[in-house]
């Protein structure tokens, strides 16, 4: 949905997903796709009509990752799902273009700066999130940023998916 928040937490800064931004997102997708559940490559056209669809639904809250100081675009990372009656939330989308900056870590920045608007902003109590078990990289991140696997389901493809959960007050 169209939103004004921003966020911050260690050295990146949240802002409202731009279409250029989702754009741009879109070729970080297509380059990482063996590690989101829709695997199909998203021509500009369908990244256009999903912006679209994103901007008018409810309860779904896209970010960019901008690294300070510079504020350079670095990625995306999105809440939602937002379920206000039981304080929950899913978080993900997240993807860091790390041909772009030689820090590493800034994932763990975004969740943290997604889980802080999630809980401060939205004033959630539960940020709750799916990935593959082999996807390395995404789950040190999630571990570092809090998270804690919760469940593992087998999928019929022969890969595990992780569900994991972060309570507020575990901050
Ligand atoms: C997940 C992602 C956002 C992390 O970005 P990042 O913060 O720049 O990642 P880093 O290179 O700093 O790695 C994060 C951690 O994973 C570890 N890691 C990275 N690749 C790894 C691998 N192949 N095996 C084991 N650990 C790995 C790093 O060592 C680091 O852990 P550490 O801080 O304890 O050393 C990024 O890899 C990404 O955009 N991936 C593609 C999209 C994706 O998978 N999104 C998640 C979908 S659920």
């Amino acid at each position: 949905m169209r939103h004004e928040y921003q966020a911050r937490a260690g050295r990146v800064l949240l802002l409202p997903l731009t279409l250029p931004d989702a754009q741009r997102m879109r070729e970080l997708r297509n380059r990482s796709s063996q590690m989101f559940f829709h695997t199909e490559f998203i021509t500009a056209e369908a990244q256009e009509e999903w912006y679209a669809r994103y901007a008018r639904t409810e309860n779904d809250y896209m970010f960019s990752v901008l690294f300070s100081p510079s504020e350079q675009w670095v990625g995306a990372v999105s809440i939602y799902h937002v379920d206000k009656t039981q304080g929950r939330c899913e978080f993900g989308r997240l993807m860091i273009d790390r041909s772009a900056v030689t820090e590493r870590g800034l994932g763990v920045d975004a969740t943290l700066a997604a889980c802080a608007f999630a809980f401060e902003t939205l004033e959630l109590s539960t940020v709750y999130l799916e990935v593959f078990a082999d996807n390395m990289a995404a789950v040190r991140t999630y571990e570092r940023a809090g998270f804690q696997t919760c469940q593992e389901r087998l999928e019929k493809t022969g890969r595990t998916i992780l569900y994991m959960e972060k309570s507020k007050s575990e901050r």
